[in-house]
């Protein structure tokens, strides 16, 4: 049987989070659908190409997480070609038995529009912020974090090619002033509530 929990939202919201412990709660299984992004970001030439060719090598690149592979995923992402080369490899990890949850920016709105369950979890962008800035130790400047996550925000909701937006029939959840197990609490109840 296959069940999809579609999780998406801006930069920081607490996706990643939720959407592990969603599906640690589950037993569904996890894909974070800007890792594929980031991996075209950072692995340089044609983006096009490197989107047609990924491998698990460069999934498992260590420095997939860093603000900079964050803005060069946001730049190949606005591509339509890169996103059109990706496509296949979320529903098939979607429709797997068992459960899946996949968090990105485009999972209810494009990839997976019948998902069982769609959140949209989002929050200020100064609490975004302040997450990334604790995230990555003191020595980052947290103006420049805010400035990029801002960025960031606007080029992947602008983009002609599946803006981030709510989908239709998302539950938001607004983890602005939520604690991380209250947010998880809400997000599991959402999918309790489907199942
Ligand atoms: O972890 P964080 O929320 O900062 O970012 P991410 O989910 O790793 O995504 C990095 C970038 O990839 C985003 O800013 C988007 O531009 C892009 N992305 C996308 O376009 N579609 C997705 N399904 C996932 C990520």
């Amino acid at each position: 049987m296959t069940f999809i929990v579609a999780i998406d939202g801006p930069a920081a919201a607490g996706k990643g989070t939720i959407s592990r412990a969603v599906a640690a709660h589950f037993g569904f299984a996890h894909l974070d659908t800007g890792l594929l992004y980031r991996a075209v970001g950072v692995k340089g030439g044609d983006p096009v190409e490197a989107a047609r060719s990924l491998t698990e090598e460069d999934l498992a690149r260590d420095d997939l997480r860093s603000m900079e592979a964050g803005q060069a995923a946001s730049r190949v992402a606005a591509i339509p070609e890169v996103r059109a080369a990706l496509v296949d490899f979320q529903r098939c990890f979607a429709r797997r038995a068992g459960g899946a949850v996949l968090d990105g920016r485009d999972i209810g709105t494009v990839i997976c529009p019948d998902a069982d369950v769609k959140l949209y979890v989002t929050a200020s962008a100064e609490i975004r912020a302040r997450r990334r800035w604790l995230e990555l130790g003191e020595d980052a400047d947290f103006d420049d974090i805010l400035a990029q996550v801002r960025e960031r925000d606007d080029r992947d909701m602008n983009r002609l090619d599946a803006p981030l937006k709510p989908a239709q029939g998302a539950v938001t959840l607004d983890t602005s002033a939520m604690t991380v197990e209250d947010a998880v609490a809400r997000a599991v109840a959402e999918v309790s509530a489907r199942r």
